[in-house]
């Protein structure tokens, strides 16, 4: 194990490491460019200078001292790159002394020789790692008179990415991406010098389905994302961390959002799951449902309208159907896209107050999606959660969704209630539906299965919820609010741009909708409690720890340790995994 000194902080490393990583181990932050932990070395743009070193020694073979007893250090005779040079015992770095930041500045210098005065309309201001160490690492100044290079902009490298070229500082890192990570090496440079650009192969184009992952890399705003361009400044917005729903792998993401509407998801760093990385199909799909076609209020039925109505109303309404029905007579769905709380809470509801034994839900399986990277074929984010929690087909006297159809059809089945899943978009079950005589639907958006619905219990979509997933290996990771509703505004930690927080009502981004929608375990314990239950559930947290309390798995899992270990695994909260040491690429934009 070699022992090095950076800034005089002895630290402990590995035979092997770079300084850069073992820096990183330890929690200090060399400035570079083209590296990133997730791609191989290139070491081109020379950012990572540093000062490097060894005790001399006399030709006794003692360590040379100064009057101070401190050993003399023989620098080397140039900087070495952090990102390629690998430590040995006794090195000694300098990574903010004289001779390192004369070179920092430097590199800044030459890197903005041709770099376009675009942060006014770039994308990336205000994230941006350039303008970050501009400020830092560089004197702000230029002695370059001449003109600047212009090259091309607006350039599609494939149907998601848009590159400028005066923008791009040659770091690489998009073109190692392609080829290592989405394993489609089309990207290449071209030209020399300060002629040298990007381009895709000749009859080619960047389509990877993880292609927009280099629009975060990029440390600059050369390649931009062409659905979000110019869409919001970066400070307009606000980030929370959360989960991807688009499929049982459970990328970590963040969501971005400005006038109470997500405008952006981004990945968020989890080494056990999706390391740096999330794919384009969620970044495209899942915030658009969030903002759009919402359920805002409770709807009850007359005739061939739905009419909005109050919770108490509604939950009323829904509590007096229900006990028209045999217990035989029901059916109970629930949703791999809901959380395990709100599962939990519907298994309860069916077995304890409906005393039903039919109870199941639907699988979301599309081979067609899985690939040998993140996206998996269950298109849902929970249905191992949702099985971990009760909500499954058992008892053979039950009702499952493979024989749903026919027990409607036999009218055994008069009454069924869905927390959430869209389930008439299959047409077999739609044209069964018809003949149910209640209809009970949770939603956050309307769709097939409101349109045939009696009651609709307007409900939270992932971006407005406190919860959890379970995702395919079985690790239960925490989601918070994004997105503020009626209900939920008040939660202490909602993360709130200075726009959203400080508009007056007459401001352009300060009147967001606030939908009347509810989280589903708490839709379900009113009514619960309207049919004889107890129940006090106060939020998410209290469900998650009568879960915990109650489902074996579960078991020693909290919501305050799943944040610390970015999740645990089923049946194993007392060994989470380790935590590795995360990667900032820089202060403005931590990812
Ligand atoms: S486009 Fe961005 S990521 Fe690609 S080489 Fe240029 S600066 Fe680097
Ligand atoms: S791989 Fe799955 S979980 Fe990850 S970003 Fe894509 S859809 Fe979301
Ligand atoms: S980060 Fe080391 S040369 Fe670019």
């Amino acid at each position: 194990m070699p022992q090095i000194t950076i800034d005089g902080q002895r630290i402990e490393t590995s035979a092997g490491k770079t300084i850069i990583e073992a820096a990183l181990d330890n929690g200090i932050n060399i400035p570079h460019f083209c590296w990133h932990p997730g791609l191989s070395v290139s070491g081109n743009c020379r950012m990572c200078l540093v000062n490097t070193g060894f005790p001399r020694k006399a030709t006794d073979g003692s360590f040379e001292r100064d009057e101070n007893g401190n050993s003399v250090i023989g620098w080397g005779p140039k900087l070495a790159i952090a990102c390629a040079t690998p430590v040995a015992e006794g090195m000694v770095i300098d990574t903010k002394g004289e001779r390192t930041e004369h070179a920092q500045n430097a590199v800044m210098e030459f890197l903005l020789i041709n770099h376009p005065l675009d942060c006014p309309i770039c994308d990336e201001a205000g994230q941006c790692k350039l303008q970050e160490y501009g400020f830092l690492h560089s004197k702000g100044q230029s002695r370059y008179d001449e003109q600047k290079n212009q090259k091309d902009k607006r350039v599609e490298l494939g149907p998601n990415v848009l590159f400028d070229g005066e923008r791009c500082i040659s770091c690489s890192r998009c073109i190692r991406f392609a080829d290592e990570v989405a394993e489609q090496p089309v990207l290449t440079f071209v030209q020399r010098g300060d002629h040298v650009t990007i381009e895709t192969f000749p009859g080619t184009t960047f389509d990877s389905p993880y292609s927009m992952n280099v629009i975060d890399i990029c440390p600059v705003g050369a390649l931009t994302s062409i659905d979000f361009r110019f869409t919001s400044r970066v400070w307009e917005m606000s980030f929370t961390d959360s989960i991807c729903p688009g499929c049982s792998r459970g990328c970590n993401i963040k969501i971005g959002v400005r006038n109470n509407e997500i405008l952006r998801l981004e990945p968020r760093t989890n080494m056990h799951v999706n390391q740096y990385w999330m794919c384009d199909d969620a970044r495209l799909t899942q915030y658009k449902f969030v903002n759009e076609n919402r359920v805002t209020s409770p709807m009850i039925r007359s005739g061939n309208s739905l009419t909005p109505t109050s919770w108490e109303t509604a939950i009323a309404h829904v509590a007096k159907l229900l006990q028209k029905y045999k217990p035989s007579e029901i059916m109970i769905i629930g949703s791999a896209c809901g959380t395990n709380e709100d599962n939990y809470v519907l298994g309860k509801f069916a077995h304890s107050t409906l005393k039903t034994h039919n109870i199941d839900f639907l699988r979301h399986l599309d081979n067609n999606f899985a690939d040998n990277f993140l996206r998996t074929n269950d298109r849902a984010p929970n249905s191992h959660g949702v099985v971990e929690v009760g909500v499954k087909h058992e008892s053979s006297s039950g009702v499952s969704m493979d024989s749903l159809i026919e027990r409607i059809k036999q009218h055994a089945i008069k009454a069924i209630y869905v927390m959430g899943d869209d389930i008439a978009e299959k047409s077999e079950i739609a044209a069964a539906l018809g003949s149910v005589e209640c209809l009970i639907v949770h939603a956050s958006n309307h769709n097939a299965t409101t349109a045939l619905a009696h009651v609709v219990l307007a409900s939270t979509a992932y971006a407005e919820l406190e919860g959890t997933f379970t995702t395919m290996n079985k690790r239960v990771q925490y989601l918070q609010p994004a997105v503020a509703t009626v209900e939920n505004e008040r939660i202490a930690g909602l993360e709130m741009s200075r726009w959203d927080k400080f508009g007056a009502s007459n401001d352009r981004w300060a009147r967001g909708e606030r939908r009347n929608c509810r989280q589903h375990w708490q839709i379900i314990q009113d009514i619960a409690n309207q049919l004889g239950e107890d129940w006090h559930y106060s939020n998410s947290e209290s469900v998650f720890k009568d879960i915990a309390n109650h489902v074996g798995a579960f078991s020693g899992m909290s919501y305050d340790l799943l944040q610390e270990f970015q999740g645990l695994t089923l049946g194993k909260a007392d060994s989470p995994d380790p935590k590795p040491m995360m990667y900032k690429s820089h202060r403005l934009k931590p990812n």
